[in-house]
């Protein structure tokens, strides 16, 4: 099963992310921590993405798609995996739809909807780098302006399914499985 899970800073990704992967015995392919990864090592393009990350924008496309693309053609993909802020625009959309093999597919774009004001103070008490109030406006705005449309990019292919996450992490994710059937 290949799962998109989509929302805004702090809705709750990552988290529900660990817990389907679990559950499929599928790889979790999180952009935001192959970015950070790149971004401790070093490499060329942690240099190009740790300024921008820290100001809480969008990596390029072209970054994110060459690292996505090594990764899904990865041996473990082949029975599916669990996509963790990748598509994050348009054009990151299209690129994935290029990615894929003829025989595989999306099948579930699980949208984590929460009330932005009260996942503030979420991302504050997590207190990662980018978890400072002047970086987390420019997280949300990013959100706003450029992912936001992917909304009716799948709503349009209906797979896009909503998921309240202003619940316990552990509700969240039996309505995860409910939409999922596990
Ligand atoms: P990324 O790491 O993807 O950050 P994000 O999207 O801002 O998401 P977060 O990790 O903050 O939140 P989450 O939704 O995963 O929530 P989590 O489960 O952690 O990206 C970081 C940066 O990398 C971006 O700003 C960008 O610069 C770059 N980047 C990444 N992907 C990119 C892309 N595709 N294109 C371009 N640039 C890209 O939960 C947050 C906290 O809340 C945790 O403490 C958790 O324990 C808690 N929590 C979770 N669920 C609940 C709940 N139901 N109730 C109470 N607490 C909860």
């Amino acid at each position: 099963m290949n799962i998109i899970l989509f929302g805004p800073p702090g809705s709750g990704k990552g988290t529900q992310a660990i817990n389907i992967c679990e559950s499929l015995k599928v790889p979790h392919l999180s952009t935001g921590d192959m970015l950070r990864e790149a971004v401790t090592s070093g490499s060329d393009v942690g240099k190009k993405a740790k300024e921008i990350m820290e100001n809480g924008g969008l990596v390029s496309d072209e970054i994110v798609l060459s690292i996505v693309k090594e990764r899904i053609a990865l041996e473990d993909c082949v029975n599916g995996f669990v996509l963790d802020g990748f598509p994050r625009t348009i054009n990151q959309a299209i690129g994935l739809d290029s990615l894929l093999e003829k025989n595989q597919k999306i099948e579930y774009v699980l949208r984590i909807k929460v009330d932005e004001e009260s996942i503030i103070k979420r991302l504050i008490d997590r207190g990662r780098s980018d978890d400072k109030p002047e970086i987390i406006k420019n997280r949300f705005k990013s959100y706003n302006s450029l992912t936001q449309p992917l909304i009716p990019f799948y709503e349009n292919r209906e797979i896009l399914f909503n998921i309240n996450g202003m619940q316990d992490i552990e509700k969240v994710f039996d309505d995860i499985k409910k939409v999922i059937g596990i």
